[in-house]
């Protein structure tokens, strides 16, 4: 009996053991990044890349609980977005490619990180360039102004119309972005935006839960109606593309 407890032992702690090799470069990480600001998040002063992930992986990681808050969670990220020191040697990297896109006549993304529970990407719109009425269905999103100036328009959907694709959208928001600033939406409020650069500007988004296949496949862009439906303010007419 000893004997095959041992050989049972061996066998099931064998992957066990593999699984906590591979793991450990990942582990390993997250403590440099727990510890990169010393597991505290000053209340003033910035906080560098890797501390802002680790806070931001630990407030999006309630989204399974169920007394999840998604308003108390953009609050927090929001406020994270702004404590986040854009000088981070860490975010160099991004901002130097951002250079590559200069003058190719779209908007920009790259991403920045990605985990099971949210991932962060970078924008970049030069003067003009706009991202069209879309939505994150299910989705919270929360958009530092890094640099630049851009409208930002947000949506809540008021209601769809039977057996069609014709939707009606409430204007809640028109707001300009500026350096230091942050525009949140939930995937009950604010939902539905649409952003145009006033010139070049750098965003830094939050997505929690992160985009997968689902997520992509359910997202819809708008065309939307330039003039309010039947006279009412800021309600529009659309139909999802
Ligand atoms: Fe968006």
């Amino acid at each position: 009996m000893d004997d095959y407890n041992r050989r049972q032992f061996i066998r099931t702690s064998l992957p066990g053991f593999l699984g906590l090799g591979m793991a450990l470069p990942a582990i390993t990480a997250l403590a440099t990044r727990a510890n990169a600001c010393h597991g505290r998040i000053p209340s003033d002063g910035k906080i560098n890349w890797d501390a802002f992930l680790t806070e931001v992986e630990k407030e999006a990681a309630k989204q399974h609980l169920d007394n999840w808050s998604e308003q108390a969670y953009v609050k927090k990220a929001a406020a994270l977005m702004a404590q986040l020191n854009l000088q981070d040697p860490a975010l160099e990297e991004a901002f130097k490619n951002t250079k590559k896109g200069l003058g190719n006549k779209r908007v920009d993304f790259y991403k920045l990180e990605k985990q099971r529970v949210f991932e962060v990407c970078m924008l970049q719109f030069e003067q003009g360039e706009q991202i069209k009425h879309h939505d994150h269905p299910g989705m919270t999103g929360v958009i530092l102004c890094a640099t630049g100036r851009t409208d930002v328009w947000n949506y809540d959907l008021l209601g769809k119309r039977n057996d069609s694709k014709n939707v009606l959208l409430k204007e809640t928001s028109h707001a300009l972005l500026t350096k230091g600033k942050v525009s949140t939406l939930t995937s009950k409020e604010r939902n539905i935006h649409r952003l145009k650069a006033q010139n070049l500007t750098q965003l830094i988004d939050i997505f929690a839960p992160p985009y997968n296949k689902e997520r992509a496949r359910n997202s819809s862009w708008f065309n939307v109606d330039p003039e309010p439906f039947q006279g009412y303010n800021k309600i529009y007419e659309a139909t999802k593309r």
